[in-house]
């Protein structure tokens, strides 16, 4: 072959691969600026599987063009794909609240009825809270229990076989033993309240399954299910079993109430802990106060729950656990 042909099919065959590259290339983008969901008129878009079939399936249920947006703009994936099962439902009262959950709508609307000086916002975290059932009338089994945030409380359940593999004793005493993050952050606390004039021990960390079950009996055996119900846990139903739970004492009870409580109040959550059982949220954790009761979360989500001055219940469903 000589030079010139050489180079002319050269030359050719650049010009054909570059016009059937762009054209490809051209073509290619022009799809992926185009989604094959092409929002409807007045209608927002949002990235959801089925999003199509949605939007007809709430227009053919005759949710307004608002309604829908407010659904699409608010509301979970979870929440709208079951909200499409179901006949027209009036959601102005919820769509603002990211712990609405679509199942509970019409427990919601039942405890209004009985609760109408409460918010929708307080109605929406108390009925999933299940505050508009008896304590301890049904309860679910515990999914995450070696997540720090762990929730539990009477209708939240460990299993019995539930033991946290990182238990560690704290310093004070070999005696109690907490998940290790939380008895780092304990000794912590400790030592600082130490040099702030604070002392306290602890008195109770971990408690197995077991050694919950025989406390709760013994409570039972002399101050009967009802009373030992507001102070005391069932066994599956206690934090103390999660590691992340300390129980502490002073001197004595009036001290560590008189003197300790409103610096405990103030510094534990620099360490991750906060009082669990406060005065006045017995209707929400079913106990009584108790402020010997700390309870590890970590320090971001304990100043928040500070901050915020709401139970641990109430900022487990508005910030951690997702609808
Ligand atoms: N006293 C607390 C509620 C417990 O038994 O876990
Ligand atoms: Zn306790």
């Amino acid at each position: 072959m000589n030079k010139k042909l050489f180079f002319s099919l050269v030359g050719i065959f650049v010009i054909v691969y570059t016009l059937v590259y762009t054209t490809y290339y051209y073509k290619n983008n022009k799809q992926d600026s185009s989604p094959v969901n092409e929002p409807k008129e007045d209608i927002i878009y949002r990235e959801i599987e089925d999003y199509d079939d949605i939007v007809t399936t709430l227009q053919y249920k005759n949710y307004s063009t608002e309604e829908i947006n407010n659904i699409l703009g608010k509301l979970s994936d979870n929440n709208i794909k079951k909200l499409i099962e179901l006949p027209y439902q009036d959601l102005k009262n919820y769509v603002d609240y990211k712990n609405f959950n679509i199942d509970n709508i019409k427990r919601y609307e039942s405890y209004k009825v009985l609760n109408q000086d409460l918010e929708y916002n307080d109605i929406i975290t108390k009925v999933n809270l299940n505050l508009d059932k008896e304590f301890y009338s049904e309860y679910v089994d515990i999914k995450n229990p070696d997540e720090i945030t762990v929730l539990v409380n009477k209708f939240n359940k460990l299993s019995s076989n539930y033991v946290p593999s990182d238990l560690t004793a704290l310093s004070y005493s070999s005696a109690y033993k907490m998940r290790k993050e939380a008895a780092e952050s304990f000794d912590k606390l400790q030592a600082y309240g130490l040099t702030q004039g604070v002392s306290f021990y602890p008195y109770s960390a971990y408690r197995s399954y077991e050694s919950q079950k025989i406390i709760y009996n013994r409570y039972v055996s002399y101050d009967g299910v009802k009373n030992a119900d507001t102070y005391s846990a069932r066994a599956g139903y206690s934090e103390h079993q999660t590691g992340l739970a300390v129980d502490i004492k002073s001197t004595g009870y009036s001290e560590l109430i008189n003197k300790h409580y409103n610096w405990l109040k103030e510094n534990s959550y620099k360490y991750g802990f906060i009082i669990r059982y406060t005065k006045d949220n017995e209707n929400i954790t079913g106990y009584q106060e108790e402020p010997w009761h700390l309870r590890y979360i970590g320090e971001q989500h304990a100043t928040k729950v500070h901050d915020l001055n709401i139970t641990y219940d109430e900022y487990y469903d508005l910030y951690i656990k997702e609808y």
